[in-house]
């Protein structure tokens, strides 16, 4: 087959697709190509911008190295990751519901005992990271990890200022005690604005958009036999909550933060002023293949 036209060319590239059983792969780039010709078809870029468009992408590339990841954050604000994340996880009214994953998780990040200071020489106002993990029927899981991640007081994760901060700060992981509880202390997080410094700003600026998340805790819970859950505590009365650059804010997740002048936290004392962030995590069963429940 030749001379191939705009009415024949999407048809051309899909019969090529020939792989003898019908594969993942295969639907998803039949799926790609209908969409792409169609989204070409109706903006009709000139070659000068579809030239744009590949520089763009491939800016998006160069931009990716350990500590930052561009297509991540493309994906965060166009929404995809958010859709992504609708698609594969439905709370049902009793769990937790989740949000966007985001770019500064760190696998490696420490595990603590309860009760540490995740900021030791980090300046903020003190937070003290309170919480319990239970089932979706509030029964309480021992022995869950939580994973905890935050911005400073400036709105700056430990991974974007090495220089600085020479270890991994603001974040830790913890295991639920009996009665499925964790806590830690740390620093109050501040609003920021996502990395905005490269194509993925560039192209918020020519949306006429803002680079702003709302104040808010990372979380990830995982226990054996529920799912993986994977949200942010949002801080209640933060001005972007209504504008988050990701889309991520769900009313469930916000939560206010209450002042304490001092205080007596679990046996340990403190004479200065803190603010408590304190919240439940449902976690959702796992399902195996044929639908049963298997916590
Ligand atoms: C974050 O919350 O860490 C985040 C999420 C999406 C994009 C950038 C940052
Ligand atoms: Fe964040």
């Amino acid at each position: 087959m030749r001379n191939f036209n705009e009415n024949t060319i999407t048809d051309a590239v899909q019969d090529r697709l020939t792989s003898p059983t019908p594969t993942r792969v295969h639907d998803v780039s039949a799926a790609l190509v209908r969409h792409l010709h169609a989204l070409v078809r109706e903006i009709r870029p000139t070659f000068a911008e579809w030239e744009t468009a590949i520089k763009f992408l491939t800016r998006i590339g160069e931009f990716c190295d350990e500590n930052r990841q561009e297509f991540i954050l493309l994906s965060d604000v166009l929404g995809v990751s958010m859709l992504v994340d609708a698609i594969n996880y439905h709370a049902e009214g009793r769990e937790t519901e989740t949000t966007v994953l985001g770019p500064f998780f760190v696998e490696r990040a420490e595990e603590y005992p309860n009760g540490s200071d995740i900021s030791p020489e980090i300046s903020g106002d003190a937070l003290l990271i309170s919480g319990v993990v239970c089932d979706a029927d509030g029964r309480p899981l021992s022995g869950a990890t939580v994973d905890i991640w935050h911005s400073d007081s400036e709105g700056y994760y430990d991974v974007q200022q090495l220089e600085k901060v020479d270890q991994l700060a603001m974040r830790g992981r913890f295991k639920t005690h009996d009665d499925g509880r964790f806590w830690c202390w740390s620093i109050k997080p501040a609003p920021y604005p996502i990395p905005h410094d490269g194509p993925v700003g560039d192209l918020l600026k020519a949306q006429g958009r803002h680079p702003w998340r709302p104040a808010h805790v990372h979380f990830m819970v995982t226990a054996d036999g529920y799912e993986k859950l994977v949200t942010h505590i949002f801080v209640a009365g933060d001005p972007y909550l209504d504008s988050d650059v990701v889309f991520g804010v769900k009313d469930s997740l916000i939560e206010k933060l209450e002042q304490r002048l001092v205080g007596n936290v679990r046996s340990q004392t403190t004479d200065r002023p803190y603010w408590v962030l304190n919240r439940e995590f449902r976690l959702k069963c796992k399902l195996d293949p044929k639908g049963t429940i298997t916590g």
